[in-house]
C-alpha cells in the first residue's frame, strides 16, 4: 500500500479531486501582485514607474511567475495612491506614459508573463470630470453618483443632516455635503472617492468600456477592486436610506466596524455584476480570439457569497475569487489544525469544476513574515506552492520583506492619516507598502534619488534579491525551488489534495496522482520539538526522500526519512516523496 494513503487512512479527510482534466492557462498559475510606486523608480524621483516595472519583468520570469497584477496606475491626484481615478483611460504621469505602458505589454509578451490592471469600479476621484460633470448636474451625469438632499437640522437651520448614518471604511460619515449641488454624496471610502450609481445603466457600460478599452491595449485581465461595495440598498418610496444596525463591535461611532453594513454591503445585484463583468472578457476573447483573459475580484464577504461569485449553473462569474483566509483567519497562534480546517473549508465549499486560490498577502495587510513570524516565511511559501490552484503572493514574500514601522510624521496612508499618532499603527498599511529590496545599495536598489517616498526597511542590507540569489537556503531560493516544483511536475498540477493535523503542531500535505510521484508536505507550526509519524507501524519502513527544506530544517535535499518516526524542529517543513 503507498505509504501516503496509510498516513491518511483512519484520519477521516475527505479526499478532494483535483479535476485532471487539460487545465486552462489560469488554473495552476502563480500571480504576483505588483505595488507599481514601490517595485522599481527608473527616473530617481523616489517614486516606482511603468520603465521600472518593464525593466525588471526578467525577474518575475526568474521566480516563476505567471501573471502579474497590478495595483491601479491610472491618472490620480494619489488620496489613496491610485484607488481614486481621475482620468481612467491614461496613466498618472509619475508612472509614465501610454507609450511606456504599451511598452510594458510588449516586454511581457517577449518575456511571457501576463499582465492584469486593477479595474476600481466602485468609485473615482472627486477630481474625475465625470464627478465634477455629476456635481453640476451636467446632462447625463446628473445620477453618474449617489446624491442625496439630506435633512433639515432642526437644531441648527444653516446645517443639513446626511441622509443616513452609514460610514465610511475610512472612518467618518460616508456622506459629503457639497455646496454647489445643495446636497450630499455617498464614498464608502474617503471624501475623495465618490462612489458610482451602480442602479445608472450609463455607470454599468462606462465600465465595460473602461474594460474594453484595457483589453484592446493588450492585458490579459483584471483585478476587481472592492466588488461588495458596488450596490447600495434602494431608498424606500420616500426617497429614505435605512439606518444601519450598530455591531456591538466598537464605542467608537466614527469607526467602521460601528455598525452592521446590512444595506452598503454584499447587496444581491453585485453578483449579478460580477457574472457581466465575466461576459466583456469572454466576449472579448472569442471576438479577439489569444488566452483566456481572467477576472480576479476582491471581495472579503463570507464563504457562501465568495461561492456565488464563481458564477452559478448557467452562469460564470470570476475566475478567481479572492480567498484571503491564509490572511485573515491564520496567523503565528495558529495551530496545525486550523490550518486544515480554514484550507479544507475553502476546498470543501466549491462548487464543481471552480478551480482554488490562496492569497498570503497583498498591499491592504500587514507582511506576512510580520503576520506569521520570519520563522515561518519558508513554510508560508512552501505551503502556498504546494495547495491546488492559484498561488498569489504580493511583491516581496519571495524574499521575506517584513513590516517597516513608520513615524506618525512619515506617514501617508489614507487610512491610517484619518486616525490619530495613539492608533495610526493599528490600521497603517505603509508599513507593507515600502519600496522593494532589490540590492544592498542605495535605497537597497530601489531608485537613485535621494528621498524614496516611504523609507527603505532598515534589514535591505540581508534582505534582498542580490544577496538572497547567491545564498542556497535563502527564502527567495527556497521559494524558487518550490516554485520549480510547482510548475513542472504533474502531481503539483493535477494531483489530488489531502490535508490534515498530524497532531496539535504538525499538519501534512498530500497530493497524489495515478503512475506519479506522490508528494507530501510536512510542516510543525509549534515551538517545540515534534516526534512525527507519518506511517501506521506496518509502512513504518518506508523511506521517504527531502525534495525541499525550510530554512530552519537541517535537513537537505536528498536526505532520507522514516516515515514512521523522526523529529520536526519548530517551523520546520519539509517537501518529502517516496525514496526511489
Ligand atoms: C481596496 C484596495 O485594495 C485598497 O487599497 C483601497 O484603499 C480600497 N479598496 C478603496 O479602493
Amino acid at each position: 500500500m503507498n505509504l501516503i494513503g496509510v498516513v491518511f487512512l483512519g484520519l477521516a479527510v475527505p479526499s478532494i479531486f483535483v479535476n485532471a482534466a487539460t487545465k486552462d492557462w489560469w488554473e495552476t498559475a502563480s500571480i504576483y501582485q505588483i505595488y507599481p510606486r514601490s517595485f522599481k523608480d527608473s527616473n530617481g524621483d523616489g517614486i516606482g514607474d511603468l520603465k521600472g516595472i518593464t525593466e525588471m519583468l526578467p525577474y518575475l520570469k526568474e521566480i516563476g511567475v505567471d501573471v502579474t497584477w497590478l495595483s491601479p496606475i491610472f491618472k490620480s491626484p494619489m488620496a489613496d495612491f491610485g484607488y481614486d481615478i481621475s482620468d481612467f483611460f491614461d496613466i498618472q504621469p509619475e508612472y509614465g506614459t501610454l507609450q511606456d505602458f504599451d511598452n510594458l505589454i510588449a516586454r511581457a509578451k517577449e518575456v511571457g508573463v501576463k499582465v492584469l490592471l486593477d479595474l476600481v469600479p466602485n468609485h473615482s476621484s472627486d477630481e474625475n470630470e465625470w464627478f465634477i460633470k455629476s456635481l453640476n448636474k451636467e446632462q447625463g451625469y446628473e445620477s453618474f453618483y449617489v446624491w442625496h438632499p439630506g435633512y433639515p437640522d432642526p437644531k441648527n437651520s444653516t446645517n443639513r443632516l446626511p441622509p443616513s448614518n452609514w460610514i465610511s471604511e475610512f472612518r467618518f460619515s460616508a456622506w459629503t455635503w457639497r455646496e454647489e449641488r445643495q446636497e450630499f454624496y455617498l464614498h464608502q471610502f474617503l471624501y475623495k472617492q465618490p462612489d458610482f450609481n451602480y442602479r445608472n445603466p450609463a455607470v454599468v457600460q462606462q465600465m465595460k468600456d473602461i474594460m474594453t478599452f484595457w483589453l484592446k491595449r493588450g492585458i490579459d485581465g483584471f483585478r476587481i477592486d472592492a466588488v461588495p461595495h458596488l450596490f447600495e440598498v434602494e431608498p424606500d418610496r420616500d426617497g429614505v436610506y435605512p439606518d444601519e444596525p450598530l455591531s456591538g463591535e466598537t464605542d467608537d461611532p466614527n469607526s467602521y466596524n460601528y455598525l452592521k453594513h446590512i444595506y452598503t454591503f454584499d447587496q444581491p445585484e453585485t453578483i449579478d455584476m460580477v457574472y457581466q463583468w465575466r461576459q466583456v472578457v469572454d466576449d472579448f476573447q472569442k471576438q479577439n480570439g489569444g488566452d483566456t483573459r481572467i477576472l480576479l475580484t476582491e471581495a472579503y464577504s463570507p464563504l457562501n457569497v465568495l461561492m456565488q461569485y464563481y458564477g452559478n449553473a448557467t452562469m460564470n462569474g470570476s475566475h478567481i475569487p479572492f480567498n484571503f483566509h491564509l490572511i485573515t483567519e491564520l496567523n503565528e497562534t495558529s495551530k496545525a489544525p486550523d490550518f486544515e480546517r480554514v484550507i479544507n473549508e475553502w476546498m470543501n465549499a466549491m462548487p464543481a469544476g471552480r478551480t482554488a486560490n490562496w492569497v498570503l498577502g497583498n498591499h491592504d495587510q500587514r507582511r506576512v513574515a510580520s503576520r506569521y513570524g520570519v520563522e515561518k516565511i519558508d513554510l508560508l511559501n512552501m505551503l502556498l506552492m504546494i495547495l491546488p490552484g492559484v498561488a498569489v503572493n504580493y511583491n516581496g514574500e519571495e524574499i521575506g520583506m517584513t513590516d517597516v514601522w513608520i513615524s506618525w510624521n512619515d506617514t501617508v496612508d489614507p487610512e491610517a492619516c484619518n486616525t490619530d499618532p495613539e492608533h495610526y499603527e493599528a490600521v497603517s498599511r505603509d508599513v507593507a507598502r515600502t519600496p522593494f529590496q532589490w540590492d544592498d545599495g542605495t535605497d537597497a536598489g530601489f531608485s537613485t534619488g535621494s528621498h524614496t517616498w516611504l523609507p527603505i526597511g532598515l534589514n535591505y542590507k540581508q534582505v534582498n534579491v542580490e544577496t538572497e540569489r547567491k545564498y542556497v537556503r535563502s527564502y527567495l531560493n527556497t521559494y524558487k525551488r518550490a516554485k520549480e516544483l510547482r510548475h513542472n511536475t504533474k502531481t503539483f498540477q493535477d494531483g489530488d489534495f489531502k490535508m490534515v493535523a498530524i497532531n496539535e503542531n504538525v499538519f501534512g500535505i498530500e497530493r497524489s496522482l495515478q503512475n506519479q510521484d506522490t508528494f507530501v508536505m510536512v510542516a510543525n507550526v509549534g515551538s517545540r520539538l515534534e516526534r512525527v509519524n507519518l506511517g501506521s507501524l506496518e509502512n513504518s519502513l518506508d523511506v521517504m526522500e527531502v525534495v525541499l527544506s525550510s530554512d530552519k530544517s537541517p535537513r537537505r535535499i536528498g536526505d532520507v526519512i522514516r516515515a514512521s518516526e523522526f523529529i520536526l524542529l519548530p517551523n520546520e517543513a519539509l517537501y518529502l516523496r517516496p525514496k526511489a
